[in-house]
């Protein structure tokens, strides 16, 4: 039986929990550096080191793939495993062997899927790089995932399935399906790595968005709302706020997000229809988007002095705070209008992360820093007062990093449709790259604090799991952590 649960009858399965927890927290140091190198690269090119191997291209997969998917992915396998066992009081299907495999072949398939970007193989295809072999290694880790998870639902001793477990399933389903959809290639070589997508032109396009897009709908928006569904409640100590609303939030979120890929691709060979459909669709996605945030904002009502307290609900509800913000962009973003703005600028890239700072890696963080006790059987975390300067120093972080990407973006947009008087571009191209300069700079610096703060968390992490304890948790935790599990 696991040290976290003393009292429960229920072998749960922790030991490969604590394992994802502990690899999150590497893979998202191992990130988050990687986000600053390239920054630095953008800001800096002698960053680029001129070799091949180092040069912002080959490096710039590893971040995205590295948050994403290394850092996200265990994130994701964390969470949905202890929530599933949790809610359904059931061990985990398979014992340990089904969630080791999944965990040891996940991270060799990382390191792979890095070195070959490094090495310069690559499908071409953003957030889907690896070549057919890694492909398929990944599908056969991605089904026992699948085995684990649902066999565990099937075990379960509570007749109901908790809506948390709704959201992961819905990740783990509709990623395994856009992985093969996607990914299908003829391969040309072998050891080569080579192969050739089956689709080309504008069809090879299509799949990729819609491949692209449903990876934030599903990886990075559905998977990680089954985190707010779970551990919002579990540290306000609040029942979510409507039962009723998250079940239409999962319906509407689920329904819709499959249909928006095609505004990524405003303005180019796709038909019109389909760019109109795709922008429809997205503004839509405002509606359950909102509604899942004040469904995961009022479950704090009765319980917001918690906000003073506590730098875990803090993180928690920042990230929700985030996931309201950029689901309020992106529809935005998606009118064809406004994209002729800011497509190809750096608007994007702000956008991408107060999604990917904001939501993403505060709710992760959130999460992490509940399991951390809870999975290792300790009263508290090693240092409160640790979370809370992680906190601030993330948000300051991430506050620099979008606020100039903005205004960078937004800058660069106008300047490359500014025409003088005779009809002429007003800017040249390298007029537009030297006045986005001193933003390139803030956000090196933003990524920066950004990092430092996930040192720290990684610090008191160590500790904790040491026994350490540095200050009393200044928030009642009421019954000791073994009970919260
Ligand atoms: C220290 C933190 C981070 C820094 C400094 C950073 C920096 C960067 C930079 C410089 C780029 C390339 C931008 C460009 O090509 O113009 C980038 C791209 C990207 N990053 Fe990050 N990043 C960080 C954290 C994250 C996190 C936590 C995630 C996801 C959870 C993330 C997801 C992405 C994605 C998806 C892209 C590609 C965006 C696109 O193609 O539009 N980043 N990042
Ligand atoms: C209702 C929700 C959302 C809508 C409708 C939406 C819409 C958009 C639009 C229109 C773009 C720009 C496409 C382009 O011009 O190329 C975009 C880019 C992007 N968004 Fe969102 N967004 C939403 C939420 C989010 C969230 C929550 C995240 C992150 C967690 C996110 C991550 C991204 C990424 C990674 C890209 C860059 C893709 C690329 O070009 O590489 N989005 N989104």
């Amino acid at each position: 039986m696991s040290p976290s649960s003393p009292a429960s009858a229920i072998p749960y399965q922790d030991d490969v929990l604590r394992k994802f927890v502990l690899a999150a927290t590497f893979w998202g140091v191992v990130g988050f550096l990687m986000g600053v190198i390239i920054a630095l690269q953008l800001a800096f090119p002698a960053f680029n080191l001129d070799l091949e191997w180092t040069s912002f291209g080959r490096l710039r997969p590893v971040h995205t793939s590295a948050v994403i998917f290394a850092f996200g992915g265990n994130v994701l396998f964390a969470t949905s495993l202890h929530v599933v066992q949790r809610t359904g009081r059931a061990e985990l299907f398979g014992g340990p062997y089904l969630g080791g495999f999944v965990f040891w072949n996940f991270q060799i398939f990382i390191v792979l899927a890095a070195l070959s970007y490094v090495l310069g193989h690559t499908q071409g295809k953003e957030y889907a790089e690896p070549e057919w072999i890694l492909d398929l290694y990944l599908t056969v880790i991605w089904v026992v995932y699948l085995v684990a998870f649902v066999g565990t639902l099937y075990k379960r001793q509570e007749p109901h399935i908790y809506v948390a477990n709704w959201f992961f399933l819905a990740m783990i389903v509709t990623i395994a399906l856009l992985h093969l959809g996607n990914n299908i290639a003829l391969p040309v070589s072998f050891l080569g790595m080579k192969s050739y997508n089956v689709n080309a032109g504008v069809q090879d396009a299509m799949t990729q968005w819609w491949y692209g897009h449903n990876a934030v709908g599903f990886f990075l928006t559905a998977g990680f709302l089954g985190i707010m569904y779970y551990y919002v409640p579990k540290r306000a100590e609040r029942p979510v706020y409507s039962y009723r609303l998250s079940i239409v939030h999962f319906w509407a979120l689920i329904f819709l997000y499959i249909w928006a890929g095609p505004h990524h691709l405003h303005y180019t060979a796709l038909p019109d229809w389909a760019q109109t459909l795709g922008m429809t669709f997205s503004v839509m996605l405002w509606m359950p988007s909102w509604g899942g945030m004040i469904n995961g904002l009022m479950t704090l009502s009765g319980a917001w002095d918690k906000l003073r307290t506590d730098p875990v609900i803090r993180f928690l509800v920042a990230s929700i705070g985030f996931y309201g913000m950029s689901t309020f962009e992106g529809p935005a973003m998606s009118v064809k209008a406004v994209n002729s703005l800011s497509h190809y600028t750096d608007w994007t890239i702000g956008h991408v992360h107060s999604g990917a700072l904001g939501w993403v890696a505060f709710v992760s963080f959130g999460a992490l820093y509940y399991l951390v006790p809870v999975l290792w059987g300790r009263r508290q975390l090693y240092s409160m007062r640790l979370v809370s300067y992680h906190f601030w120093i993330a948000t300051i972080g991430i506050v620099l990093y979008i606020t100039a990407m903005w205004i960078s973006g937004i800058m660069q947009g106008l300047m490359w449709r500014s025409y003088d008087s005779l009809g002429f571009l007003q800017y040249s191209f390298i007029e537009t790259v030297a006045a986005m300069h001193p933003y390139y700079v803030i956000r090196a610096f933003g990524g920066i604090l950004f990092l430092l703060g996930a040192l720290i968390m990684a610090y008191n992490f160590w500790r904790t799991i040491k026994g350490d304890v540095r200050d009393e948790v200044p928030y009642d935790t009421a019954a000791p952590a073994t009970a919260r599990a």
